[in-house]
């Protein structure tokens, strides 16, 4: 089958490679040139494990291409995935739908025949419907939206896309093509036994949203319990390993430490929170702003747990802050915690050399005053504290011995409750740890 991905940025990039490698014959459509040239020359404009092989191999076999021309793409297929950005507004808890809106008003009126939009976008409850509206008012044909929200975790997402826990298809009451389309060209994973749910559009938005607010959710809980193990020195992980047994609770998304950031969860939850003030339920979810201010006091507690491992000032102290990315395999610094960090650190006096292995170009962007390193060795150079703040494998498996001559002071924060505490201890490191007493 033929099919089109409007945006091509993690989502979109993917999930076009994605439906290529499934057999069909995709189209990746995006508004930036330079990012469509990469694409088109084989090379990914962010980091995402496996990525760079399923799109060689389907621009090779010429199932895939890009372009930035929409005429092309409304020409190519009658099948087109929306997946452009939805940022947080400025100023506001709110989902800015001003890319989502710019594909209908471009995209429709270049239809020449009946089409299926099928938004990926994560978008506030009552969207696609309002989308289904404004595409019928610039259609010379018929046009239908069905939503399949995403759930692909970046740093799996080759994985997740060829192999996902289930399909959600959102479509309109009056609907007549867009499932069995969609059933078709989902064909080779329904084949896998993958669940295929049919709902409304709002429920099929809603999902994605819940989604987001419940693990969202579910890393607070831990965080706020971190809280009080650090007012009575207990240890948070064999707390959350504890809890995980129980099958009701289990043990993933129990990990406490400086919290969730990235380009979804915590806008997810915001949008979540001001879609719902708009349709009267806002009582429903003033949890979440609780769920967002614990998330957010975890990055104070980390530069004060920082300056209590300096000796009470971070004036003039040498820190090195291992992981800028919100996430280990990921190039993503949207809302990162340990960038955030990085710079509250600066902030207060501190000098800080930063090292991530995949993100520190984006992270120069965002933050262009932040010392940066290329090595873990260079950035830990006569370092006062060395902060692990994304739980890469590289930082996960160093040698506390092997560090020691380099740094300054033998002293490591662990953000993310990821070291082998006694192993550093061992090797003569204070180890200090969010939800953990010190070592
Ligand atoms: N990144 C993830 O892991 C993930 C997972 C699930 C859902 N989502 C959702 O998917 C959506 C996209 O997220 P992302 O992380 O890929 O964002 P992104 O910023 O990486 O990519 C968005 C892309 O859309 C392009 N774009 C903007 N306006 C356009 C237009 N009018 N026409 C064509 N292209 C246009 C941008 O140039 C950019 O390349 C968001 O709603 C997000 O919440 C993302």
């Amino acid at each position: 089958m033929r099919c089109t991905v409007f945006g091509t940025g993690y989502l979109g990039a993917t999930h076009a490679a994605g439906m290529a490698e499934l057999g069909h014959e995709v189209v990746g459509v995006d508004i930036d040139p330079g990012k469509v040239a990469k694409l088109a020359a084989g090379d990914i404009p962010f980091y995402e494990p496996g990525l760079r092989k399923v799109l060689n191999g389907n621009l090779s076999a010429g199932r895939l291409r890009f372009t930035t021309d929409y005429d092309d793409a409304a020409e190519h297929a009658d099948v087109h995935f929306l997946g452009v950005g939805t940022p947080q507004k400025k100023g506001d808890y709110g989902a800015d739908l001003r890319h989502v809106h710019a594909v209908i008003d471009t995209l429709v009126p270049r239809l020449k025949r009946s089409a299926i939009i099928v938004g990926k976008s994560t978008v506030p409850v009552g969207t696609a419907a309002e989308l289904a509206e404004r595409a019928r008012k610039l259609a010379s044909h018929d046009v239908e939206i069905a939503w399949n929200p995403e759930f692909l975790r970046e740093g799996f997402a080759v994985h997740d896309t060829l192999h996902p826990d289930r399909i959600v298809l959102g479509v309109q009451r009056d609907s007549t093509r867009a499932e069995a389309a969609v059933r078709e060209l989902y064909a080779p994973l329904l084949d896998q036994g993958v669940p295929f749910l049919v709902t409304d559009l709002q429920t099929a938005e809603l999902v994605k949203v819940s989604a987001n607010a419940f693990l969202a959710t579910k890393i607070s809980f831990i965080n706020a319990i971190s809280e009080v193990c650090e007012a009575v020195d207990a240890d948070v992980t064999l707390l959350a390993d504890a809890l995980g047994y129980d099958p009701r609770i289990g043990r993933r998304f129990l990990n406490a430490g400086l919290g969730f950031g990235g380009g979804c969860l915590p806008k997810d939850i915001r949008a979540f929170m001001a879609r719902a003030g708009e349709l009267g339920a806002n009582h429903a979810l003033t949890f979440l702003r609780e769920v967002d201010s614990i998330n957010m006091r975890r990055r104070t507690r980390m530069v004060e747990l920082a300056t209590k491992a300096c000796g009470g000032s971070l004036l003039g102290a040498n820190i090195a802050v291992l992981g800028a990315a919100f996430k280990p395999e990921s190039d993503d610094v949207r809302d990162s915690p340990a960038l955030n960090v990085a710079g509250m650190l600066q902030l207060n006096g501190a000098t800080v050399n930063v090292y991530d292995p995949k993100a520190l170009e984006n992270s120069q962007k965002l933050f262009p005053t932040l010392n940066y390193s290329t090595s873990v060795v260079e950035a830990c150079e006569r370092a006062d504290a060395v902060l692990v703040l994304t739980e890469w494998r590289e930082f996960v498996e160093l040698d506390p011995a092997e560090l020691a001559d380099t740094v300054r002071a033998k002293v490591v924060v662990d953000g993310r409750n990821c070291l082998d505490a006694a192993r550093w201890h061992d090797a003569g490191w204070r180890v200090y740890a969010l939800g953990r007493a010190t070592v």
